[in-house]
């Protein structure tokens, strides 16, 4: 992605790996300030996922293949067993991090099969840093298709609503239902994207405002409770989401609050998209019963992060003291809401589970 910083213009993907460290946007910074963190081995890699300093579900997969290679480029070299441990160890570490987003598990999944099939430490050194960047450039050009793909269904004049963040920063680069808006943009259509702030991590009013804003597309972050109320007036054409998890049948996990959009885009008649890269679907859950959802910490709904008017980095409280709270990631929004799903594959209608099979299985 093409960022501007104190004048100058460089393109950056959201994580890299050069020689045995991992570099990234640290992702809990922004919009404030753009910084690279450098992760130096397989634990602090995992710590930067459980930490969000990097998130999204391509982007936590990509990071999580560069852990397993950092992990076997650190192994002992003794033995092949030793070696062979000390990954899987690795591996076992990095799926603890975050539980609902299937690229995670599907990414270190590929990488201990070729650990499984290699008969040298020096040939499974070798071929799991192949798998980490070649998983790192399949979720780059399945983001890129997505786009070209995704841009068939925008029309010129659209408001498009999205939620969280599925950019550039939730990928290595396009993202997912922000690749559709930019190849629309870029083609000269003029489109207004409405942006959900999405509490209580404020992913869309941080980073999706941020991305929009880095390549100058209309743009108006909304408060969550206001998409109801664009739609009904006619402001908004279609919803273009992303997603963390999706079952064989269609039905989708995704950024909590996305059901309730889904909902409220039938009731109006508006065409509600999801777009995923095939490493998003998990063909072994039937349906969305079968997802993780992630349960995350009552502060982060008690408290917010933001700046002050100096600039300087704060979180203040904003509930009573004693009051409890809640603070589920994701929900599942079921497939019977879904219009479509936007892969590299093409378009995906209904009906979904022999549609998906098709198409993944
Ligand atoms: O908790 P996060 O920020 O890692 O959640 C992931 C998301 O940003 C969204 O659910 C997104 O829409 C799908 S990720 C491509």
């Amino acid at each position: 992605m093409r960022v501007r910083i104190k004048g100058e213009t460089k393109d950056f993907k959201t994580v890299w790996m050069e020689e045995r460290i991992v570099h990234m946007i640290d992702q809990r910074l922004l919009p404030h300030r753009f910084e690279i963190i450098q992760l130096h081995d397989q634990r602090e890699t995992a710590e930067a996922i459980r930490n969000m300093a990097v998130r999204g579900a391509g982007a936590i997969g990509v990071t999580a293949a560069y852990g397993i290679a950092q992990a076997a480029l650190q192994a002992p070299t003794g033995s092949l067993e030793a070696f062979k441990a000390y990954v899987n160890e690795a591996a076992k570490l990095l799926k603890a991090t975050r539980p609902t987003a299937v690229n995670l598990f599907h990414a270190v999944d590929r990488c201990l099969r070729v650990l499984e099939a290699c008969e040298t430490v020096e040939e499974g050194r070798e071929r799991i840093v192949r798998e980490a960047e070649r998983i790192a450039e399949e979720d780059l050009e399945a983001s890129r298709k997505i786009g070209e793909y995704g841009n068939a269904l925008i029309r010129d004049g659209d408001g498009i609503l999205t939620h969280c963040n599925a950019g550039a920063l939730a990928f290595l680069d396009y993202g997912t239902a922000l690749s559709p808006i930019r190849f629309a943009h870029r083609a000269g259509k003029r489109i207004r994207v409405f942006v959900d702030e999405t509490r209580p991590r404020c992913q869309g009013a941080r980073l999706t405002a941020w991305e929009l804003l880095q390549e100058g597309i209309d743009h108006v972050v909304i408060v969550d409770n206001a998409a109801g109320y664009y739609m009904s007036r006619g402001e908004i054409q279609l919803v273009i989401v992303g997603a963390d998890r999706i079952a064989s049948n269609g039905d989708t996990a995704n950024k909590i609050g996305t059901y309730e959009k889904a909902v409220l885009a039938k009731e109006n008649g508006i065409p509600f998209y999801v777009a995923a890269p095939a490493m998003t679907f998990d063909l072994k859950a039937r349906s969305g019963g079968d997802i993780p959802i992630e349960e995350r910490g009552e502060e982060e709904v008690q408290w917010v992060w933001g700046v002050d008017e100096k600039g300087e980095r704060r979180r203040v409280r904003i509930t009573p003291e004693n009051s409890p709270a809640r603070n589920p990631a994701f929900d599942v929004t079921p497939a019977k809401y879904i219009t479509a799903f936007i892969t590299e594959k093409g378009i995906i209608y209904p009906p979904y589970p022999e549609n998906i099979k098709k198409a993944f299985g």
